[in-house]
């Protein structure tokens, strides 16, 4: 595994390679990012994995200095994973330059997440558009569980007709239905029984309403979900996961989307 912490000597090197497969992370590695590690490896091209926290995309400094990092623990699992570069940037080496293309941000950036967290996509679709500047994979390998970033991440590269290929990934869950994220290991045992209890809720919750939409009843779900222990719904919507359309009637290709708090943790899933 070679490591580069500068923009130029790793285009060096990548340059005289096929081609790049590419998974950004902000570090904390748990299963999730193991999975589309291993995807990106079973790929013709080279596996490239980036840790930077990126700091435009905390809508609080708080937030930004307590995000969980294990720099130390990510290096061995990278290594055990035998990935062929990894790219630790400063903050300079990221943004120390103007990206020839413009952030392309749909307006789906205002709903969900774009609601409550202000900036963050403008922040994600910043950072991600300077990665593939520099590094012009071939792939790169984002995860369903950030399904709107996803998303939005797919339009600006559709509308700036960029060469890379999005590969989506499946949401990795706990045993206990919670999906991985790096904010879990913010959980204490509680938090994360009540966690999980809110995955297996809303799944039987959506198995019902598919059955029957007329069980669909907001406010009724959040009261249900509020007296599992949740302490503040940002929100709880459905869409259909193609076109984000929201639903209306009965329809079977629909996820319900949350983001809610535990104490002081927000987590985000869509199911
Ligand atoms: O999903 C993440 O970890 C981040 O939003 C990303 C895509 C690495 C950009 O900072």
């Amino acid at each position: 595994m070679k490591i580069f912490k500068d923009k130029h000597t790793l285009q060096k090197e990548i340059l005289k390679t096929k081609g790049i497969s590419f998974v950004p992370t902000m570090g904390g590695l748990h299963k999730g990012h193991i999975s589309l590690i291993k995807k990106s490896k079973k790929s013709q091209f080279k596996t490239l994995v980036s840790i930077f926290v990126n700091p435009t995309q905390f809508n609080e400094k708080s937030d930004y200095r307590s995000y969980p990092r294990s720099i130390k623990t990510d290096l061995k699992k990278l290594k055990r994973l035998k990935i062929n570069y990894l790219y630790i940037p400063s903050f300079k080496d990221i943004y120390g330059f103007k990206p020839k293309e413009k952030v392309f941000l749909d307006k789906f950036s205002k709903k969900l997440c774009g609601r409550f967290r202000r900036g963050h996509f403008e922040g994600v679709l910043n950072v991600v558009n300077r990665f593939l500047e520099i590094i012009k994979p071939k792939y790169i390998f984002l995860g369903k569980k950030d399904y709107q970033q996803l998303y939005l991440i797919k339009k600006h590269i559709e509308k700036r007709k960029i060469k890379s290929k999005i590969i989506e990934c499946k949401t990795i869950r706990e045993n206990n239905g919670v999906a991985l994220s790096t904010r879990n290991s913010n959980l204490d045992e509680n938090q994360m029984k009540i966690a999980s209890n809110v995955y297996y809720y809303l799944r039987n919750f959506k198995k019902k309403i598919k059955k029957n939409y007329n069980f669909f009843n907001l406010n009724k779900i959040k009261k249900d979900l509020k007296g599992l222990g949740v302490s503040k719904i940002d929100y709880l919507e459905n869409y259909n996961t193609k076109n984000f359309k929201k639903i209306k009637r009965q329809s079977k290709k629909f996820n319900l989307f949350i983001a809610y708090y535990i104490k002081k943790v927000r987590l985000i899933d869509n199911i």
